[in-house]
């Protein structure tokens, strides 16, 4: 293998000179591929990195969640560094910045969501073993991640090793109650069963755990009021669903303890969100992000922060900013980001609905690009996909001092950047925020400033 790609998934070369793709893959190996070229599986390693380290978690290579841990970080941040410094290259910015903590890179997310079932995931070496005649435990109760594409099996995991040390304490006295509970996992072919998921989430309060099962009954409920108060979290909740579909989702039936809200902070800023509120996984890699961010945006004026999510980027920053303007598609974001806004003081805007949609009408009620004085400075912090044409052009044609385009898409960003590019903004900065170490996941901030005259905003 020679490199990561752009997505964060190994590049290699066979000896037929065809250049294949491989998830997990790690530059420096050789490996033993299978399927096509592009999006190969990887077999098996057939010779480790000259700079590998020992992975730390026993799961590593059956989860799925990390690809690569073998690799030292500093090696795992200059691949990355590597294949964006060719994508964005188109955009100028100069040499790509890299922001990220020297340590080793674990123990950073303060969200898991883990499922429970009946059938475990076999490995390959399980399967190898399976084949060569031994008896090999398929069917029992588990605890963990789904396996690689399947629904239906469990990757047994006792802890995560790139989560928080205090989500693994609370994970392990949930998980030992409910092995010892008796009642049954839920059972994704048969559609029986009662455990189905549990997310825990770290606030500034402790943890929170988040339960869903199927409806169960008195004794059930019982055993739950008895035994969620032993898990040291701070609060425990309660989600029942019947649904087939094997999501983390439910209706919530009781508060078993503690109280349903999740406090957290990001530059600061205190913020109260609801329990199932999108927040940062990675707290101090979201300060480091925060501090490009800032940088990038400058102070002053009138903050526009598009796809605010609750609104954290936007409420963290106000303090250098006259008021903040946000819009989310997500109504429930929209409305914390409000009560959050009012709590602190910040004179704030926020709407739902789509940004292609919603963004001229935001615009004009600030009078932009209709005789507003003062600075405006745009944040867009996009899903994956990136802008949606009709926001690009919207933006294309913005009014405002500086650009902060957020991407945990690179290839999204390079699309984006070349149409603000062409028009007539210039790229300025360019910095990589290794917030996801192990994983194939960066975020990119990208810093755009007029290259040419303002142009007037689009009507309608
Ligand atoms: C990467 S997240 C940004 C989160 C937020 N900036 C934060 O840091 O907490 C992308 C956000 O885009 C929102 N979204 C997706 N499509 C959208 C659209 N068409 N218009 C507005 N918001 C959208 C999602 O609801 C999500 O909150």
């Amino acid at each position: 293998m020679e490199a990561l790609d752009a997505d964060g998934i190994g590049i290699g070369t066979d000896a037929r000179g065809r250049v294949w793709t491989i998830r997990g893959g790690i530059p420096g190996q050789a490996v033993l591929a299978g399927g096509r070229p592009k999006g190969g599986a990887l077999m098996s390693i057939v010779e480790a990195a000259p700079d590998a380290v020992e992975a730390r978690c026993p799961s590593f290579g059956t989860c799925g969640g990390c690809l690569y841990q073998p690799m030292p970080r500093p090696a795992q941040q200059a691949a990355k560094e590597a294949a964006l410094t060719t994508l964005l290259a188109p955009l100028g910015g100069g040499p790509i910045e890299v922001v990220g903590a020297a340590d080793e890179g674990y123990g950073y997310r303060n969200r898991l969501e883990l499922s429970f079932g009946v059938e475990r995931f076999l490995t390959r070496a399980d399967q190898a073993r399976e084949k060569a005649g031994e008896v090999v435990e398929r069917r029992g109760s588990y605890v963990g991640f789904h396996g690689a594409g399947r629904f239906d099996r469990i990757v047994d995991v006792a802890e995560c090793s790139i989560a928080d040390p205090a989500l693994n304490a609370v994970l392990a006295r949930v998980r030992a109650d409910v092995l010892a509970s008796p009642f049954a996992m839920w059972d994704a072919r048969a559609h029986t069963g009662f455990w189905r998921h549990a997310g825990l989430r770290l606030g500034a309060e402790g943890v929170l755990v988040l339960l869903y099962t199927t409806t169960g009954g008195e004794a059930e409920a019982a055993w739950l009021g008895e035994a969620a108060p032993r898990w040291g979290a701070a609060a425990v909740l309660w989600y029942t669903t019947d649904r087939v579909s094997d999501a983390a989702v439910g209706d919530l039936r009781a508060v078993l303890h503690g109280e349903a809200r999740l406090a957290v902070s990001l530059g600061g800023v205190p913020l109260r969100l609801s329990p199932l509120a999108f927040f940062q996984v990675n707290q101090s890699g979201a300060e480091l992000l925060l501090d490009v961010i800032r940088r990038d945006l400058g102070t002053g004026g009138l903050l526009l922060d598009l796809y605010c999510g609750v609104g954290a980027l936007g409420l963290a920053l106000h303090a250098g900013f006259e008021a903040v303007a946000g819009i989310d598609l997500v109504e429930e974001g929209i409305a914390e980001a409000n009560r959050n806004a009012a709590a602190l003081g910040v004179r704030a805007d926020y709407r739902a609905g789509r940004a292609e949609l919603v963004l001229p009408g935001l615009l004009a009620d600030h009078g932009v690009g209709a005789g507003r004085e003062g600075r405006l400075a745009a944040l867009v912090d996009p899903p994956r996909n990136g802008l949606h044409p009709d926001a690009l052009r919207t933006l294309a044609s913005l009014p405002a001092d500086v650009l902060v385009y957020v991407a945990c898409r690179p290839t999204s960003l390079a699309r984006d950047g070349a149409a603000l590019l062409a028009a007539g903004w210039r790229c300025t900065r360019l910095t990589m925020v290794d917030l996801f170490p192990h994983t194939a996941h960066v975020e990119v901030v990208a810093r755009f400033e007029r290259a040419q005259a303002t142009l007037a905003p689009e009507s309608g």
